[in-house]
Formats: C-alpha cells, structure tokens, sequence
C-alpha cells in the first residue's frame, strides 16, 4: 500500500475520533478478508475499514469520508462475482457486516424490515419460521447479505415466479455520498407518491448510495414444494417444456433450470458428494420445481403434468421427488456451481441474458470459438433459462493467470451478435465496464452518468464501478 496523503491522513484520523476500535480497523488490523471479493481480482488493502453497526454510524462514516473527498467501497458478503465490493487503491472499505438483524415481521402487512448486513439465509429462516416465504434464493445465501443482494439487484432461482429483488423490496433506506441518511421504510404496495426512489439505489452498485435498511415483501409459505430432474434430448425439446410447463404449471411453475452436458459432468463427477438423481446420458438436465398450496392437491397435479409431458416425448427420463430432502438434493446438482471456485480454480464467470431460444445456438457459437482461440478451454453452460439467463464457467486449463480479457472479450463479442445483455444477474462491477456499451445504449449511458454526477458529485461512491465519467 503507498504511503497516505495528507488528505487520507486527515480523514483517518477523524475516523478514529468517532468511532471505537470495534467500528474502526486501519493498517495491519483490516482482515485481508476484506480485500477482495469473488471475482478473482488481484488483492487491494483497504487504508481502513469502518464496520459501523447503526444506520446513522453508516451516514457518519460516508459524511466524514466526503468532507475529505476520500473515496468508499461498500462490503456485504464478498461473494459479488463482477468486482463491484472489490476494494480500490486509495480508498476506505465501509463494511455492513455488522449492521445485522432483523427489526420486525409485520404479519397483517406481510413485510419484513431488516438491516443491510443480515445474511440472507437468516432472513430466509426467520420468515418460514413466521410462516411466510422470502423467494429470493441463490448458491451464496449461506454468506450473502442482503444489503449486496439489494446493491445488486439479485437474480437467482425463483425469478421465474417472484421476480428479481427488486420485486421483493417495499421499503429503503440509505446513505447518499454526502452523508445524509434517506429513510423510506414504506409497507405498502402500491405508493405512488412521486419518484420511486428505491429503485435508483436497488441494483446500482454502491455507485449512488449506500442501503443501510429495507423492507421486504413477504410471500405466503408454499404448502408443497415438488421438484423433478429431468432429462431432455434437444433444446428444442427444453423450449417446448417451458412453454409447456408455464401452461400446464401456470402460477405453480417456481424454478426452470437448465444445464448443459459440459455443466453437468463437472457438477456431478468433479465437484464432490453430488448424487445423479437420474443416470445415462442426456442432451439437457432440466430442474423443475413447483410450490403448491396442498401436496394431495398439487402433487398429483403435477404427476399428471409430468406424465403428459412424457408421452408428449418431451421427457426422456425424469427423478421425481418424494421428499424435501429430494428436492434439496436435486438443487444441489444445480448449487454445485458454487463449488467450482474451489475444484475448478480461477475462471471467468458469466451471467448472461439471451432470447430464450438462441441460448443453444449461442452457447454452440461461444464454445466453439473459445476453443479456437485458446487451447485447452473448459466452457460449461447452465443457468436460469425460464428467465432468458445462462451462465457460463470459463478457463483455460493450466493457464496461470488466466486469460480473462480474451475469454470475456470473445463471449461479450458472441453475445452482442445474438442481441443479449453481458448482465442479467450479477451486475457490472469492475469486470464488466469495457463492455457496457454494447448492451446499454449512448443515451442510457449518458443518462447514468448524469445521475452519478448529481447524486455524488465528488465522484467517491464505489468509483470506477459500473462505468468511468468521462472527462470533465
Ligand atoms: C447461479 C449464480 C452464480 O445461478 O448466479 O449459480
Ligand atoms: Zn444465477
């Protein structure tokens, strides 16, 4: 780390001042934790990292970072896969981890209000324990919070029914770059009294504030959940089933996931401790699953939906749960995705949106062209195909580092001809920025920069995130 400006100096030391030593960290006592996410970027120590555990220490934190003109990266969990809580050179880390918990569960209002560093399995538990359901689910719950869930705007498993996070938050509050605290702990559905502010803060990335709580919008608990691991023999077939799944399954249909045989061999013989609910080969896995009100009402539903589907030609061979341990360990062949970090080592991941029936063409087009141009590539494809969102897993065997310029340039390249976005899910961050353009257009990033500007005009908010001003 270079030696600290005076200006550094200055806010550090005012920092210091106002917080106690729990809050405040600096030099060898920031955990190298909090030097990178999961977007396998090179290490960067933090000059210090303020942990404040109200929401008010948040909007101290910021406004004294903003009387120095010292940038702030916002941490949650450290499992954002683009960079977007990846520390920068120069710059304070302000940590939600420890403003935790959640503040009440209103049940005549089926909302929840919780704080940004509140793990997002808790709030998952606290609300089934209530009797109500938080449908926004993904591999990293166990250590995301919902603050970067929010910050995100995340995806994951069930948009195909409840939408993006986006549709689950009723409520805000948050820090803007000056330090003033913007509380809007709203709990009800319909309120359109002006600007829908929320939405400016849900999915931009720490860039224009910071969220310190939110409300949520809590769903009844499904009274079955019902799942089948199916094996398709083309894509064609896997387009058909969810159209027909959505037809026959209509408000039941909760996840429609699909993998690819490249994916599938990884997660089931390389990750370790993944059972095959089905064995032989097949072109496509597809996932299903389906919440219902009542299993002696909806799991015959089902069967006979299935069945259908069978003699329709469109099922080659299918597991059927019988259990929610079967149905847990269905999704773990999906979840084996999260192990890939770990058994594959650094990769390229990608979260893509496409047409929903391009993605075999695509995921054709990509692999055969990452392999062309470097020797040795492993590309696996799966991902969220109900919502029109694969993903891909991307190395070059043996490289070290790897090629990630080259492999990200020729994906984003392929899924720029095919008409799709380089982000349904994981947002921008760092990784993405030089390839924005090719999914948003002039106007709309010139409307992003304008809001940037006007809501942290000294360009501290995460900078360098999601895109660069351009020169004054
Ligand atoms: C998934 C995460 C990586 O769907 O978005 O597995
Ligand atoms: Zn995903």
């Amino acid at each position: 780390m270079a030696d600290l400006s005076p200006i550094q100096t200055a806010c550090l030391a005012a920092l210091a001042a106002h917080f106690p030593s729990a809050t405040y960290l600096a030099g060898a006592d920031v955990p190298t934790r909090n030097e990178a996410d999961t977007s396998f970027l090179p290490r960067v120590r933090p000059i210090a990292l303020v942990r404040p555990d109200t929401p008010e220490g948040v909007a101290d934190a910021m406004r004294i970072c903003a009387d120095h003109g010292v940038a702030v990266v916002p941490q949650g969990g450290l499992t954002g896969l683009a960079g977007g809580a990846h520390p920068i050179e120069g710059a304070v880390v302000l940590s939600l981890e420890r403003l935790s918990g959640i503040e009440e569960i209103d049940a005549a209002a089926a909302t929840m209000t919780v704080r940004a560093g509140t793990p997002l399995e808790v709030i998952q538990q606290a609300a089934l324990e209530a009797g109500f359901f938080v449908p926004l689910d993904l591999g990293a719950r166990g250590s995301c919070l919902i603050g970067g869930n929010l910050g995100t705007n995340a995806g994951g498993n069930r948009v195909i029914r409840y939408g993006m996070a986006r549709e689950m938050v009723l409520g805000l509050e948050y820090v803007l770059a000056d330090g003033t605290l913007v509380t809007s702990l709203n709990k009800m559905i319909k309120n359109n009294a002006g600007y829908d502010l929320k939405q400016l803060f849900i999915g931009s990335e720490g860039t224009l504030g910071i969220i310190t709580r939110a409300v949520l919008r809590l769903q009844p608990r499904p009274g079955c959940t019902l799942a089948a691991l199916c094996g398709v023999g083309s894509y064609e077939q896997v387009v058909s089933l969810l159209a027909a799944s959505r037809r026959g399954l209509g408000p039941l249909l909760s996840a429609f996931e699909v993998m690819w045989p490249d994916y599938w061999r990884e997660a089931t013989e390389t990750v370790k401790g993944i059972r095959k609910p089905i064995e032989g080969r097949h072109a496509f896995y597809v996932l299903l699953e389906v919440q219902g009100l009542s299993e002696d009402v909806d799991g015959p539903r089902f069967m006979e939906w299935l069945e259908s589907q069978f003699a329709a030609g469109l099922i080659e061979d299918a597991a059927i749960s019988q259990s929610m341990a079967d149905v847990a360990m269905f999704w773990r062949t999906r979840d084996a995705a999260g192990e890939f970090q770990t058994v594959l080592g650094p990769h390229v991941a990608f979260d893509i949106g496409l047409p929903v029936a391009r993605m075999d063409a695509f995921a054709d087009v990509c692999r055969a062209r990452l392999a062309e141009a470097l020797p040795g590539m492993l590309s696996v494809y799966y991902g969220h195909i109900g919502d029109g969102n694969i993903h891909i897993v991307a190395l070059q065997r043996g490289a070290s580092p790897q090629p990630s310029a080259e492999i990200s340039r020729i994906v984003y390249e392929t899924v720029r001809e095919f008409d799709g976005t380089i982000s349904a899910e994981h947002g921008i961050g760092t990784v993405k920025k030089p390839y924005l353009s090719y999914t948003r257009s002039a106007g709309e990033l010139a409307l992003m920069a304008t809001l940037k500007k006007a809501l942290d005009p000294q360009g501290i908010l995460n900078p360098g995130k999601v895109f660069d001003l351009p020169p004054a």
